[in-house]
Order: structure tokens, then C-alpha cells, then sequence
């Protein structure tokens, strides 16, 4: 027989009562100000050391008790959704509001265009962090060869480069797009016009997981919240 509250002896109610009592205890120590990193989901982006979790999180619509209330209703059955518990996700907006960038090459907006439907719903070209995950402790999170998706069809009349984009696209290589282009133009640099002078996939790799830049420092649009000077001020 399956044991249930009343069915329990004095003791073993006692026993239950108080694991929830530490249970609750446990939840509302998380839940202080300055605990936000023991239920943060994990390290940040590398850039993002020094950035307060509401900076782009807006706290979540309802009160934690509401929240809790209906995600442990969503987790025994009873609702089909989870309401995320104390932050909203982070989207579009959150970031441009420190990374505003009018020259950058591929700006989300234009992927909501029909042309891109595909792309959108292969990995969701519109949203910064389908490509830039906050909490994996990595700069990109998206795979190199992302070009895929959208340039199957480029084609250069003249063709400066040695093996022509017609060719590497043909043969699907592309993983050496990034060996001569960074994604949003904002590195100020010379295209490479010779195979031999691309980044190699691991410089590439290194570069994605929060190593230091390949594509030289020198930015063509700075960071909004780095104009202020010092780090130390965020
Ligand atoms: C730079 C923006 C940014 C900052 C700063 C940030 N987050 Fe996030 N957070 C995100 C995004 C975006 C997601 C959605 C999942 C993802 O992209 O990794 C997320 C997801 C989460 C989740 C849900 C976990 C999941 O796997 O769905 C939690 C919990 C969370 N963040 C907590 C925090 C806490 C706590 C802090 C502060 C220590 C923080 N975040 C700081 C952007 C941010
Ligand atoms: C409060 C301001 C702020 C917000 C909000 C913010 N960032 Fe950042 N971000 C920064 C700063 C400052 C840096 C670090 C610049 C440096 O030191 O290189 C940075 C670095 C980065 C980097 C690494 C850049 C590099 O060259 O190392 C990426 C990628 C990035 N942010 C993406 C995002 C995304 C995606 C979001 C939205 C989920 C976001 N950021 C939200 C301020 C912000
Ligand atoms: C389709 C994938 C993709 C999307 C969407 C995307 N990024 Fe990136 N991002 C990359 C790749 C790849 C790099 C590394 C190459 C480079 O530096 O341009 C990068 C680099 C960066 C950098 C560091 C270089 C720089 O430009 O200063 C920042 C900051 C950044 N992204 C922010 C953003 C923000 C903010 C958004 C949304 C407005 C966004 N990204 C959307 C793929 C993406
Ligand atoms: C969601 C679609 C999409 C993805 C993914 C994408 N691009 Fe693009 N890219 C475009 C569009 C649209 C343009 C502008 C029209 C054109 O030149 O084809 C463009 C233009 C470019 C340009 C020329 C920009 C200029 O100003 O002359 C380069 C270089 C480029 N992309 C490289 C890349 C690389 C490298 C990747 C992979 C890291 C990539 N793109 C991924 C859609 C995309
Ligand atoms: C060896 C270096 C190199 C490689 C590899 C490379 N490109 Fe290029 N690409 C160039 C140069 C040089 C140009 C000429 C324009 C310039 O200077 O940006 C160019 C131009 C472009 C343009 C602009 C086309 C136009 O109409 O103006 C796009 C889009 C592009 N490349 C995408 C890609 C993609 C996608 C890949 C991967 C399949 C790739 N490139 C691989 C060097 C390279």
C-alpha cells in the first residue's frame, strides 16, 4: 500500500514536516540579494563578468511565491507551462541597449524578412542568443559553420580570392568563411584575399570560447557601457 499523510505515524509526519520547513528555508537563502550566482543557470559570457543579473533580466511578472506556486504545479501535471521563476529571458532589446551597432553587417531585424523563414526556424537567426547563449561561459555559442544558412547562393563577379566563394561554397566548406570574415563587421580589418592567410579553425574555436580576439582589437563601433572608461563602473 502506497503511504499517504494520514496513513503516517506522529514521527514520520514530524519528519516530513521538517524537511520542508528546511526545504523552504533553503529556497528563501537563495532567493537574498548578493546570492543571485548560486542559482545563476551558469558562468556568463565572457564579457559579461561585471554585469548585474537585471541588466537583462526583467524581473518576472507575479510575486516568487505565485511563481514557485505555479511551477510546482507545472512540474506535478497539474498546469501544462512553467512561468519562469524570479527573471523574465533576456531578448533583443536588453542587449542592444549596450550593444547598438548602425553599421553592423547582419542586424537581426532584417532576418524577420520572408527569405530568411528557414533560417529562423533552423536556429533562430533573429535573436542574439540563439548564437550568443549568457550562461555557457562562452563569447559565441553557435556553431562556425551558422554562414550555411543563409549563403548558399553568394556568387562574386570578380572573385578576389584564390579558391573563388562559388568553389568553397560548392564543396560545403563552410567553416573557412570566418578564416577571412568576422560576423558583424565591427573588427576593423583587411579581408585576406589567399586561403593561406586565413584563420585557422582552432584560432576561430578559441576565439568563440572567450579567448582574445583573432580579428585584431581595434573595434569600429565600441561598446556603449566601455565609452565610460573603466570597467570598474558597470
Ligand atoms: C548579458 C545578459 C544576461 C545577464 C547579465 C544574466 N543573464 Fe541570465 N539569462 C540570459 C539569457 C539570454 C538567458 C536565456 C538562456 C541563455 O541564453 O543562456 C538567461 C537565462 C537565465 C536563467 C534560466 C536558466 C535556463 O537555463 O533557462 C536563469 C535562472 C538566469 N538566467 C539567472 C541569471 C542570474 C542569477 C544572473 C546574474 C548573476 C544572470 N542570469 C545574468 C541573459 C543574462
Ligand atoms: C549592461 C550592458 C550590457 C548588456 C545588457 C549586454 N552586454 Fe554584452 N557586453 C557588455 C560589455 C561591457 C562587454 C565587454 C566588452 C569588453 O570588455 O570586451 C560585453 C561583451 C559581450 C560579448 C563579447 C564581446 C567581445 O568582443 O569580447 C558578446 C558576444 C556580448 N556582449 C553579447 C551580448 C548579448 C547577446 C546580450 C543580450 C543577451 C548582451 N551582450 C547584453 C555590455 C552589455
Ligand atoms: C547568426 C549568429 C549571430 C547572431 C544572431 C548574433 N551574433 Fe554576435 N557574433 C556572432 C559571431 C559568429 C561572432 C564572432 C565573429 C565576430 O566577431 O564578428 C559574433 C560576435 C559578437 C560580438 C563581438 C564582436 C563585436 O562585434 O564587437 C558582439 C559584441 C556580439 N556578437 C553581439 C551580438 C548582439 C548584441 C546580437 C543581437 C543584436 C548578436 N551578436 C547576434 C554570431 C551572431
Ligand atoms: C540569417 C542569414 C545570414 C547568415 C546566417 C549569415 N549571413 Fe552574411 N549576409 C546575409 C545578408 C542578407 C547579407 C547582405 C546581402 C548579401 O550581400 O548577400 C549578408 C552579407 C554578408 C557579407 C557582405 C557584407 C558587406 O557589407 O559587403 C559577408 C562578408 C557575410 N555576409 C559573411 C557571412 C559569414 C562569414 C557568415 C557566417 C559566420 C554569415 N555571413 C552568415 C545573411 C546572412
Ligand atoms: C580567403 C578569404 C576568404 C574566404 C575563405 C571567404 N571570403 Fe568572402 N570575401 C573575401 C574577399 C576578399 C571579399 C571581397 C570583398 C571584401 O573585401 O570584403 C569577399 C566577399 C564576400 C561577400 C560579399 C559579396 C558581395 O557581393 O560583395 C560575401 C557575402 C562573402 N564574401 C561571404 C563569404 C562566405 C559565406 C564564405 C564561406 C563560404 C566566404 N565569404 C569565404 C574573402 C574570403
Amino acid at each position: 500500500m502506497r503511504a499517504n499523510w494520514k496513513t503516517l505515524t506522529r514521527e514520520r509526519r514530524a519528519v516530513y514536516g521538517w524537511g520542508l520547513i528546511i526545504a523552504a528555508i533553503g529556497g528563501a537563502l537563495l532567493l537574498m540579494p548578493g546570492r543571485e550566482s548560486w542559482h545563476a543557470a551558469g558562468p556568463h559570457n565572457v564579457g559579461h563578468t561585471k554585469i548585474a543579473c537585471n541588466d537583462c533580466h526583467a524581473p518576472s511578472p507575479g510575486n516568487v511565491v505565485g511563481q514557485a506556486f505555479s511551477n510546482l504545479a507545472y512540474a506535478v501535471g497539474l498546469t501544462d507551462s512553467a512561468r519562469y521563476f524570479i527573471y523574465a529571458p533576456a531578448g533583443n532589446e536588453q542587449c542592444r541597449a549596450c550593444h547598438e551597432d548602425p553599421d553592423n553587417r547582419h542586424p537581426v531585424d532584417d532576418f524577420l524578412e520572408p527569405e530568411f523563414a528557414d533560417a529562423r526556424q533552423a536556429m533562430g537567426v533573429q535573436f542574439c542568443v540563439s548564437c550568443h547563449q549568457q550562461h555557457l561561459g562562452v563569447r559565441v555559442s553557435v556553431t562556425p559553420r551558422v554562414c550555411q544558412h543563409c549563403h548558399e547562393d553568394t556568387a562574386l563577379d570578380d572573385d578576389p580570392i584564390d579558391v573563388p566563394h562559388t568553389t568553397l561554397i560548392n564543396d560545403q566548406r563552410w567553416e573557412t568563411c570566418l578564416g577571412c570574415h568576422d560576423f558583424h563587421g565591427n573588427h576593423d580589418r583587411e579581408v585576406p584575399r589567399m586561403m593561406s592567410q586565413m584563420l585557422t579553425e582552432e584560432q576561430i574555436q578559441h576565439y568563440f570560447d572567450g579567448g582574445e580576439s583573432p580579428y585584431g582589437h581595434r573595434r569600429l563601433t565600441v561598446i556603449q557601457t566601455m565609452r565610460y572608461g573603466d570597467k570598474g563602473d558597470l
